[in-house]
């Protein structure tokens, strides 16, 4: 059987890179894509020298010309997608609360979590639809829940209940073709997440990958710990 591929985003550091080891780990391919390129080479790096089949590509999701550019590159090889990982993700909010962010904090918060996942989506769905089992994985967070949202993040929490809306939306627009979920890791140890959080990346990544790779996945649905959570 060939092999499955997979492309993840802000795979230089984070969960995002440990998706990309286990993913790879499995027998996957595996492309690591980041905004900074020393970064992300320097990731899939260490990765290939560990004897795993992962391949970098400049990725800033933010950017139009860069996600054009990816979608050809991949069009020309390899060819196909199974699985689209947007694990990409920015919390900018300064403890500032609803009632003080800014404008320019918002608009960029959702540029990166929302709009660019979403013209992402749509860019690499001709890859996606010549998969026999097709995903997206929308990394999410519990931050982004409209019954449980009030965190002190607004910026973020409303782009992740943007990010939701979206899998919802493209879940059922897809169905039959492509499966659709968002899923939040819990609190992770990350440089987003802090050195408190109560999560390791190994952990962080489960849900994820399962997501990815397991038979048995539902479509459209919010996840962590690989069960269903309220929106
Ligand atoms: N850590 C947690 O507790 C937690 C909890 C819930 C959800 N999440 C979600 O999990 C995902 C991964 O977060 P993390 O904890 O691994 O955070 P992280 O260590 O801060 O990593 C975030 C990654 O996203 C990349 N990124 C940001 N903007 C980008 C852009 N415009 N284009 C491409 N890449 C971009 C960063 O690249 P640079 O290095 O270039 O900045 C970095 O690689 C995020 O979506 C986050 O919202 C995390």
């Amino acid at each position: 059987m060939d092999k499955r591929i997979a492309i993840v985003t802000g795979a230089n550091r984070g969960i995002g890179t440990e998706v990309v080891r286990q993913l790879a780990e499995k027998k996957w391919k595996v492309i690591l894509t980041a905004r900074d390129e020393a970064q992300g080479r320097k990731a899939c790096e260490d990765l290939a020298g560990r004897g795993l089949d992962v391949q970098f590509h400049r990725l800033d999701v933010t950017d139009p010309e860069n996600i054009h550019r990816l979608a050809q590159d991949l069009k020309a090889d390899p060819g196909r997608l199974d699985v689209l990982v947007n694990n990409a993700g920015v919390l900018m909010d300064e403890d500032r609360g609803s009632d003080r962010i800014t404008i320019e904090t918002l608009r960029r918060t959702m540029e990166a979590n929302f709009f660019g996942p979403f013209q992402l989506s749509q860019a690499l769905l001709p890859l996606l639809n010549r998969s026999d089992d097709a995903r997206i994985v929308n990394v999410s967070s519990g931050l982004g829940q409209l019954s449980d949202g009030g965190g002190g993040y607004p910026a973020y929490s409303i782009s992740k209940a943007a990010l939701n809306m979206m899998t919802v939306q493209l879940a059922e627009d897809l169905k039959g073709r492509v499966k659709v979920n968002s899923v939040c890791p819990g609190w992770v140890r990350t440089e987003m997440g802090g050195p408190g959080a109560t999560r390791s990346v190994e952990k962080g990544a489960e849900s994820i990958v399962w997501l990815a790779t397991d038979p048995m996945i539902p479509n459209g649905k919010f996840i962590r710990d690989r069960k269903e959570i309220a929106w």
